[in-house]
Parts: C-alpha cells; sequence; structure tokens
C-alpha cells in the first residue's frame, strides 16, 4: 500500500467556502494537493473561489450536507474531476442559542442535521472511494469544545457534536480494516470565523461587554492564556493528513490551550 502526502491528496472540504474549512483548503492548494469546497452557500462559495483560484486545482461544488443526493453528486464529481478521492474533511456546521423552554423542534432538527446527520451522509458516500483507493484514506471532522463537555444555551450543538466524536470512533472501527483513518478536531472558540462571529455577537448580546472585554476574558480562562487561531486548528487537521500521523484512528484532539484537560489549583501558578 502507497503512502499518501498530504500535497497529493484529493480533498473534498465540506462548509469549505468559509472559516476552517476555507483555510485548510488555501493550506493544501499551497501545497499542491488538489481540492473540492463543498458549501451551501452560493455566494461564500464565489468568493472563496476568486480568493482561492491561483491556479491550482480547486473545484467548486454547491452542496448541502443534509441531503444524501448532494452529497453523493459533490463525491461523483471529485471522482470525475479528480480520478478518485482520499480525504474528506467534514467542516460544515451551524449552532443555535436558545434556552431549553425555547427550542423549536425545526431549530433542533437543523443544527443535528448538518452538524452530526451531514458528517455522516458525507462519509457514507466518500467511504467507496477512500477505502477502494489502497491510498490510505482520511476522513477528519470537525468537533468542538462542546463536543467534549455540556454547554447551556447551545443543547442541539452540544448533542450533535458529542455525536460527532461517537461517529468518529465508530467509523474509525469499520473503516480500518481499510486503512482509512477517521479522527476528530475539537477547537474551542475562535472568533475569527463565520461561526465565530455568530458566538461572539450572541456574547455580546447576553453579556453587554464589548469584543475586547469578551476575548480577553476567554484567554484569561486557556491555561495557555490566549485565544486559539484558525491556524492552530488548520495544523491539527494536517497532522491528521500526514504520515506521521498513520498509526492514530479514532481519536477526538482537544485543539483548547488545556482548557478541558486542566484544572488550576490555588496557589499555584496560573
Ligand atoms: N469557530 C468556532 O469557534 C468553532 C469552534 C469549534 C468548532 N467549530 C466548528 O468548526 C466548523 C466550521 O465552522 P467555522 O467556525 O469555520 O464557521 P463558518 O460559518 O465560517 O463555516 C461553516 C460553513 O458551513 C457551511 N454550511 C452550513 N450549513 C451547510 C450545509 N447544510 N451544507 C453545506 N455547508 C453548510 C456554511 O455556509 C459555512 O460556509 C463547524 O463544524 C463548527 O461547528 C467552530
Amino acid at each position: 500500500m502507497s503512502n499518501t502526502k498530504a500535497i497529493e491528496r484529493r480533498v473534498l472540504i465540506t462548509g469549505g467556502a468559509s472559516g476552517f474549512g476555507l483555510a485548510i483548503a488555501e493550506t493544501l492548494l499551497a501545497q499542491g494537493a488538489q481540492i473540492a469546497i463543498g458549501d451551501i452557500d452560493s455566494d461564500r462559495l464565489r468568493e472563496a473561489v476568486q480568493n482561492l483560484d491561483k491556479g491550482g486545482d480547486l473545484l467548486s461544488l454547491e452542496l448541502d450536507v443534509t441531503s444524501p443526493v448532494s452529497a453523493k453528486a459533490a463525491v461523483g464529481a471529485c471522482q470525475e474531476t479528480f480520478g478518485g478521492l482520499d480525504t474528506l474533511i467534514n467542516s460544515a456546521g451551524v449552532i443555535h442559542f436558545a434556552p431549553l423552554a425555547e427550542i423549536r423542534e425545526s431549530d433542533w432538527d437543523r443544527v443535528v442535521d448538518v452538524d452530526l446527520k451531514g458528517p455522516f451522509l458525507c462519509s457514507q458516500a466518500a467511504a467507496p472511494l477512500l477505502c477502494e483507493n489502497g491510498r490510505r484514506g482520511r476522513i477528519v471532522n470537525i468537533g468542538s469544545d462542546a463536543a467534549k463537555i455540556g454547554c447551556p444555551m447551545i443543547l442541539s450543538y452540544c448533542a450533535a457534536k458529542f455525536g460527532v466524536v461517537g461517529l468518529t470512533k465508530a467509523l474509525a472501527a469499520e473503516l480500518a480494516p481499510y486503512e482509512v483513518t477517521v479522527n476528530c478536531v475539537c477547537p474551542v472558540g475562535v472568533s475569527t470565523t463565520g461561526m465565530g462571529q455568530t458566538v461572539l455577537d450572541w456574547k455580546i448580546g447576553a453579556t453587554g461587554q464589548k469584543i475586547d472585554e469578551i476575548l480577553t476574558g476567554t484567554a484569561a480562562g486557556i491555561p495557555l492564556k490566549r485565544n486559539a487561531t484558525v491556524a492552530d486548528v488548520v495544523n491539527a487537521v494536517m497532522f491528521f493528513l500526514s504520515d506521521e500521523s498513520a498509526f492514530l484512528t479514532g481519536v477526538a484532539l482537544d485543539v483548547d490551550g488545556g482548557l478541558l484537560s486542566t484544572m488550576p489549583v490555588p496557589g499555584t501558578k496560573e
């Protein structure tokens, strides 16, 4: 079985028109990979193509990850254009803020459909290509710190992201015989993406604080004393695409500056 360097990969990135997905696309394209960005937002897709298209091998696809037909069509387009697919990055995501009593069924369904059913449907559509080609296929799901710890006001998001960790581990077991690894990157909040802005706006509305106060407060709560960046997330994804991570599968990696793994002890240095 041959190794597949990140730079040689043929990659489908869901939610690839914005935020983490777009940054992952940019990084892989710069390294010579063949990239398909799939997104439901056609305006963002157009803008992304204008910014990314610098002669690299870029395919832009209108994709709704909640639709099995759309997921299969995106994978089919990758096969047609690239001759196959080695890698799937499930980055498409939405969030919804409401207390328990005010969550409408339609809001719950939308979040769980995009954030959990989406990675399932796209993995199901891509798996035959990832398994068949003997090039060490990879799936990387974008989870969240909310995939590891309960948070109020975002019940549907938490439930869906915990589900993504379960999906990651179960798929890792199912696809291991084909040397396909399945891992998950779980970042804390990054304010500079589309979702990051949505979360920031909600925090501003809920607390009345200014942006700087909020960002300073979140950084202070992180053991490494800074907020996460898009680059932190891209680096973790790139690690899971590298040969160096070939023996890792079913991992849900915290990209959180130690937030979920450590606890301050009074009287010790913070
Ligand atoms: N930014 C953060 O603070 C943060 C933290 C932890 C995890 N995440 C996760 O990172 C992932 C990427 O989010 P982001 O922060 O880059 O936000 P983003 O809004 O910039 O990107 C998400 C993209 O998903 C697309 N999308 C939404 N519904 C879709 C659908 N049905 N089909 C296809 N595409 C769809 C959106 O159009 C958007 O382009 C999400 O899964 C999110 O849950 C974000």
